[in-house]
């Protein structure tokens, strides 16, 4: 049997009522498709937690500005259900734009502070795209947990602190990311590097590692980052819109000096045509 798509808020309401009225518990992933072996840990995760796993796929308009890659962006639902269904999911949630924002929807959920930095300045717009989707996900599904990667860490960030500060009922669980056997984080915007570029792009990850390195040996943080960045623009890298050390909750900046606390380094620079992101724990 193939996996069940439904389309309709209703209808992933009534399925999700279904498995309650059974006793069972229910976990949600949402993704934008282009699904890869990141996105079927996160299933497989959800699964290991939940008797029922729900994923969403819905390349959301309003978390990408107008000269973004959302007509580019990949759609395959035939091959996103099928690997979804490979992975144990038990029910694909696929609605069109216009069930997602009727004619007339005028609300938008905003995060200060932790959504302001990084991603927050060089995209503006984009976590409030993402903080809303994702509110309207967790309030139409209802689930116990939900699974989202932590290649996006800042995301991950904003929306724990949205369930939290708007008391929404789900256990928000961070996986870890899953990357390629010579380092680089699996994307789906991996499929846009030229063969050039994907021999490149491991030197993100290397660069995030060897900054690692260099705090653990008490090289002041500013010095840590102005090597990142240099690293990245000898390996080819054009554009870098971040490269640095920040606390590993609030993403507030850290002081001068060698690291203290728990700290994440988190880089975003471009590629080609491509803007890849990653971040480490420190
Ligand atoms: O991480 C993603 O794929 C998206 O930002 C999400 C969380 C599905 C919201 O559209």
């Amino acid at each position: 049997m193939p996996l069940a798509i439904v389309r309709t808020v209703a209808d992933l309401r009534a399925q999700v009522a279904a498995w309650r009225a059974a006793g069972e518990t229910v976990g949600l992933v949402p993704t934008m498709g282009a699904l890869h072996e990141g996105h079927l840990s996160l299933v497989t995760l959800a699964k290991s937690r939940a008797r029922r796993v729900v994923a969403s796929v819905f390349v959301n308009p309003t978390q990408f500005a107008p000269h973004e890659d959302f007509d580019a962006y990949p759609r395959d639902e035939a091959r996103d259900a099928a690997l979804l269904q490979g992975a144990g999911c038990d029910l694909l949630f696929a609605p069109g734009v216009a069930e997602m924002y009727a004619p007339g929807f005028s609300t938008t959920v905003t995060v200060a502070g932790v959504s302001e930095p990084l991603d927050g300045a060089a995209r503006p717009g984009h976590f409030a795209g993402v903080a809303t989707v994702v509110t309207k996900l967790l309030l139409q599904c209802g689930p116990d947990l939900a699974v989202f990667g932590e290649k996006d860490y800042q995301q991950l960030q904003v929306i724990k602190r949205l369930v939290a500060d708007l008391d929404i009922p789900v256990e928000v669980i961070g996986a870890p990311t899953a990357r390629a056997p010579d380092g680089l984080a699996l994307s789906s915007r991996n499929a846009y590097l030229t063969a050039a570029e994907r021999e490149i792009a491991p030197s993100l990850a290397a660069a995030l590692l060897d900054a690692i390195e260099r705090l653990r040996k008490g090289t002041p943080v500013e010095r840590v980052e102005a090597t990142g960045r240099a690293a990245l623009e000898r390996a080819g890298f054009g554009r870098i819109d971040y490269f640095e050390v920040r606390d590993a909750a609030s993403l507030a900046h850290l002081g001068p000096g060698p690291l203290e606390g728990p700290a994440r380094i988190l880089a975003a620079a471009v590629l080609g045509k491509t803007r890849l992101i990653d971040n480490m724990a420190v």
